[in-house]
């Protein structure tokens, strides 16, 4: 079948088998241990989420700090469409932190949880079940206080006992609960056991059908796209899932999987979402440029080679017809085959297509300077590609309004050291320039910023990759720092590795004392503790 033709069934599809789509990037991808991202960021994914018809977007858990209070306020004042939901343990202080960030918006959402499971309410909460039941009550009712769309967890509902499961359930729907989500905390289900559940608590929950079923899995196994599909299949009706899988441990069930395994299968599977898909990959990369965390080469849907065809008889049966190795084409997802874009001749003009052909809306000062830096690129560079572009753009958003900002960079490298640096900057508007040795000539940039400008933030990360190939490509360096617990990424993108180290260095040095001068405090409790 064709994509086409793919596209017109599901536009057929009944509303019953709409499922919802609950992204949790925001939150539970935030999780992974430095996935943090700046407010900024956090409203930029928020945007392409909502764009890209996101149903439910989990903006954030707003207790655990002001700083995620805070941009679980922003995304739900900044989000048109989509649900913002804020995440709260089953106490009143969480609960009442959720209601306040998230009556902003339009379309608000609570999600509460307690912990179900005997390890969890014996070692962690150090509740009775008893107690655990009341919570359920009080807590479900006390967020209908707040709003009438509220969502109900059991955490680590598969390794709860099946009486104790429904009974909660039933519990949380007569207090008010309008979705009960099915956690795989753990990522220990298999498919067949999800199902089982599912379909359990269909059978055996009597008010069941006043609420919307939700999975959500875990990766510990590998199996969370899986154990999702197999949800839906049993009757869930939304899927909770993150961007590229990220979250804590092994992740959470990757978004962009499941949507294309329900589009590509439909022929097997008659659920359908809004997702428009040739948005995914776009997505993608701003998560994982956002965090820098890689997306695998092999990676489904979204990874490097996902659609590279290297071997012999691959590459001469796509010639012949795509359908003999692709179940869905590039384009579906956002990935175009004409990559090869502009050279220096290229105008403003066609620069200015090319952006919003990607996805990207410039003011005209920002436009200016991005364009001034294609020309640059296209001066050094033979081929410039769509990726090149991204990277370019990418770079040029995270910066911001900078402090501190690269005015000019001299490395001496080489097999006889030292190596040095000679760096001047822009300090708040006063030129500064100063020369530093280093173990090596990144180590060099790096101690040249902290004598220009003393702080002790502590490199957690360092990490390079190509945009393109070739000698010539873009190098996209990204840099994580951490001082007093603050957490920040910053990346820049040059054909030389050395300058584009020195930006991203200085992109989480601004995005650092964006923090410091907010004040955000360190997350006051991460996990889930007891209510
Ligand atoms: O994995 C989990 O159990 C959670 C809950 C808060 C829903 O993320
Ligand atoms: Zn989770």
């Amino acid at each position: 079948m064709t994509q086409e033709n793919i596209k017109q069934n599901i536009k057929r599809a009944p509303d019953n088998e709409r499922v919802y789509v609950f992204d949790t990037t925001l939150r539970d991808g935030e999780q992974s241990p430095g996935a943090s991202m700046t407010l900024e960021e956090k409203l930029q994914v928020a945007e392409m989420l909502d764009a890209m018809g996101v149903d439910i977007i989990e903006a954030g858990f707003p207790i655990a700090s002001n700083g995620d209070f805070e941009s679980v306020v922003q995304v739900a004042r900044l989000v048109k469409r989509a649900q913002v939901c804020g995440l709260a343990r089953a106490g009143a202080k969480d609960i009442d932190r959720a209601g306040e960030a998230v009556k902003h918006a339009a379309n608000p959402r609570i999600h509460t949880f307690i912990a179900t499971s005997p390890v969890h309410m014996k070692h962690k909460l150090q509740m009775e079940p008893d107690a655990v039941m009341e919570a359920v009550a009080f807590s479900v009712g006390h967020a209908c206080n707040y709003t009438d769309n509220v969502e109900w967890s059991p955490e680590d509902a598969i390794r709860t006992d099946r009486d104790f499961l429904c009974a909660t359930v039933e519990t949380a729907i007569k207090a008010g609960a309008k979705t009960i989500n099915i956690p795989d905390t753990v990522g220990y289900t298999l498919p067949q056991e999800y199902v089982e559940i599912i379909t359990m608590l269909r059978e055996r929950v009597p008010n069941i059908d006043k609420a919307v079923i939700s999975t959500h899995c875990h990766n510990d196994l590998g199996l969370a796209v899986a154990n999702s599909l197999a949800g839906v299949q049993a009757g869930a009706r939304q899927v909770e899932c993150t961007i590229n899988g990220i979250g804590e441990r092994a992740g959470n069930a990757a978004l962009e999987e499941i949507v294309m395994a329900l589009n590509v299968r439909h022929d097997l599977m008659p659920q359908w979402t809004n997702i428009e898909t040739t948005m995914l990959a776009r997505a993608s990369k701003l998560v994982s440029s956002v965090t820098a965390f890689p997306v695998q080469y092999n990676k489904a849907i979204v990874g490097k080679n996902a659609f590279a065809h290297e071997s012999g008889i691959h590459q001469d049966g796509m010639l012949k017809n795509n359908q003999t190795y692709e179940i869905m084409t590039p384009e579906s997802v956002g990935i175009s085959k004409t990559s090869l874009v502009m050279g220096k001749h290229s105008g403003r003009h066609a620069f200015r297509e090319k952006i919003k052909s990607l996805g990207y809306e410039l003011g005209d000062n920002r436009l200016q300077e991005a364009f001034g830096r294609f020309k640059n690129l296209a001066d050094r560079k033979k081929h410039v590609f769509d990726d090149d572009i991204i990277a370019l753009i990418d770079d040029e958003i995270a910066k911001g309004v900078d402090t501190i900002k690269l005015v000019s960079l001299r490395v001496e490298a080489g097999s006889h050291g030292p190596q040095k640096a000679n760096l001047k900057l822009d300090i708040d508007g006063t030129m500064q320039q100063v020369e530093s040795t280093g173990a090596g000539p990144v180590d060099a940039i790096f101690n040249a910023i902290k004598l220009l400008f003393p702080h002790h933030g502590v490199l957690q990360l360092y990490q390079v990759q190509a945009v393109t190939e070739g000698t010539d490509a873009q190098a996209e360096v990204s840099v994580r720092l951490k001082e007093d617990g603050k957490t920040v990424t910053g990346r820049g993108a040059d054909t030389d590795t050395m300058v584009a180290s020195a930006r991203a260095y200085l992109s989480a040095l601004n995005k650092l004392l964006v923090k410091r001068e907010k004040q955000i405090p360190d997350t006051i409790q991460r996990g889930f503790g007891s209510v």
